[in-house]
């Protein structure tokens, strides 16, 4: 009888945290129909942050990048990305007829207390790797005698551009968070840092790690038109005509175009399937009530909703047993990249997802019944990601018109991605290829084509710094 009621009492509460996960995956509907809603919002939203200044929560940044790269573009320039967990440092050589000889220094993960720290700490931290590694080159590596060394600056954060080399940061996102950048202007930031290390070089462009994607792409593809970061954030860039920017005042660009960063990881809509979770992960966060969408989708966040959804479990359901495990209470002690291992566990007893909970979180003897269950909130998580992130796609391709075949004429629509969140959840990325095809429908997505645009924002921040060259002749108008 005593083992009846032991039973009992362990299915009363497997049911409860069973309950727990059905209700979690109901609210987390990403059904086609809820899909198409999103992205009629991401297009509205569009239309209406071209408007006007503020006009929505997507800030669709004018970047003064009204021309990409062509294959043509030679000398050597470096480039510098800054924007997630690492940094790094990348000088390439141009040889023209697309000819790219990259070097790079490795990525230098930044210390989280600069991340939080003070500008000059975190600005003279860059600088000083970037003078370790220009110091270190043979002398034919400096461009030409008497000129500086060209950079491309790629800031991953919200920056209202200035210029093509100038712009102050909006606010920060990704957990980063140091109040007196906010409103600077970073290339000077950056000058400043180079000048105190005695660092010769001058900043050609400030570009958006999307912006960078999109010409790294374009490079090599001429059919490319967007960009999308699938990282630690996420975001895309896309080609706008400057004729459908009401809130451009600036002379047209001889090229009719011009490069819109969308910052869409601010993107919000009630169409969204928000949870509880969500709402208290948003909450807690260093950047309440803002990018609401990269929270849902980007590889900052997705482990951390799958941490929360298993502390509810343990605290309502002691689905790890009487005590809740003390490491689950850690906020981001579970990452991403954790997930995609435990994901991707194809053994037939899911021992890697044993290991995982055992070495990350010191929860041991699991049962397969629940590591199972785990699996289940992973994919949920994910699909939910990958799929919004599709929609988002989808919204881009309707706002240009691209989303239906016109007149029976095929015209590719290439969409470069870039990121580790993309490159290495491969069920993430499957899922999302899959799902804007399902948006698309047959015909159509034979015309839009996904390539990896692998480093693209390295080396693209480098290519439109040689096409921004200060060196440049001066075409005669
Ligand atoms: C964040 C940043 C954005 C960046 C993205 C991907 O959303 O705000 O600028 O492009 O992360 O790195």
């Amino acid at each position: 009888a005593v083992l009846v009621k032991k039973q009992m009492k362990k299915s009363g509460k497997w049911a409860r945290a069973m309950a727990i996960v059905r209700e979690f995956q109901d609210k987390c509907d990403s059904s086609i129909g809820k899909l198409r809603h999103v992205a009629d919002a991401m297009t509205a939203e569009m239309h209406a942050g071209l408007a006007s200044e503020g006009g929505s929560k997507l800030k669709m940044i004018i970047t003064y990048v009204d021309n990409l790269p062509n294959g043509d573009e030679e000398g050597l320039f470096y480039a510098l990305d800054l924007g997630g967990t690492n940094f790094r440092v990348i000088r390439v050589h141009l040889g023209g007829k697309k000819d790219v000889i990259k070097q790079e220094l490795e990525a230098v993960s930044i210390p989280p207390h600069l991340m939080t720290g003070s500008s000059h700490e975190l600005f003279d931290f860059i600088a000083a790797e970037l003078a370790k590694f220009v110091g270190g080159e043979d002398e034919n590596s400096h461009p030409f005698p008497g000129r500086h060394r060209e950079l491309g600056f790629t800031f991953s954060f919200p920056v209202r551009q200035k210029s093509i080399a100038s712009g102050t940061l909006i606010n920060w996102t990704k957990g980063f968070s140091i109040e007196d950048v906010v409103g600077e202007d970073v290339v000077g930031e950056l000058t400043k840092a180079m000048e105190r290390v005695g660092l010769d070089m001058h900043v050609a462009t400030l570009v958006n790690d999307t912006v960078g994607t999109l010409a790294g792409g374009r490079y090599y593809n001429p059919d490319v038109i967007a960009a999308v970061v699938l990282g630690t954030g996420s975001n895309a860039a896309y080609v706008e005509r400057a004729n459908a920017i009401p809130k451009w005042h600036g002379p047209l660009p001889k090229s009719g175009e011009m490069v819109i960063n969308m910052e869409w990881g601010n993107f919000w809509s009630s169409h969204l399937p928000l949870t509880e979770y969500d709402h208290v992960l948003d909450v807690e966060s260093m950047n309440p009530g803002e990018q609401i969408f990269e929270k849902m989708i980007s590889g900052m966040y997705l482990a951390e909703i799958l941490r929360r959804v298993m502390l509810r479990m343990a605290e309502e359901a002691e689905f790890f047993g009487d005590m809740v495990p003390p490491k689950l209470k850690i906020p981001f002690i579970l990452r991403t990249y954790h997930m995609y291992t435990m994901h991707d566990d194809t053994s037939a007893d899911l021992k890697v997802v044993g290991n995982k909970l055992r070495d990350i979180l010191e929860i041991s003897n699991t049962s397969l019944e629940m590591r199972k269950a785990i699996v289940e909130l992973c994919d949920t998580i994910a699909t939910r990601g990958a799929r919004l992130s599709a929609a988002g796609i989808y919204g881009i391709l309707k706002k240009l018109g691209r989303d239906k075949v016109r007149d029976g004429e095929k015209q590719k629509s290439v969409i470069a991605l870039d990121g580790g969140l993309f490159e290495l959840y491969t069920k993430f990325r499957e899922c999302m290829k899959n799902t804007l095809k399902e948006l698309l429908g047959e015909e159509v997505s034979e015309n839009v084509v996904i390539i990896h645009s692998n480093d693209g924002s390295g080396i693209g921040a480098a290519l439109l710094a040689a096409s921004h060259s200060q060196y440049l002749e001066v075409e005669e108008s």
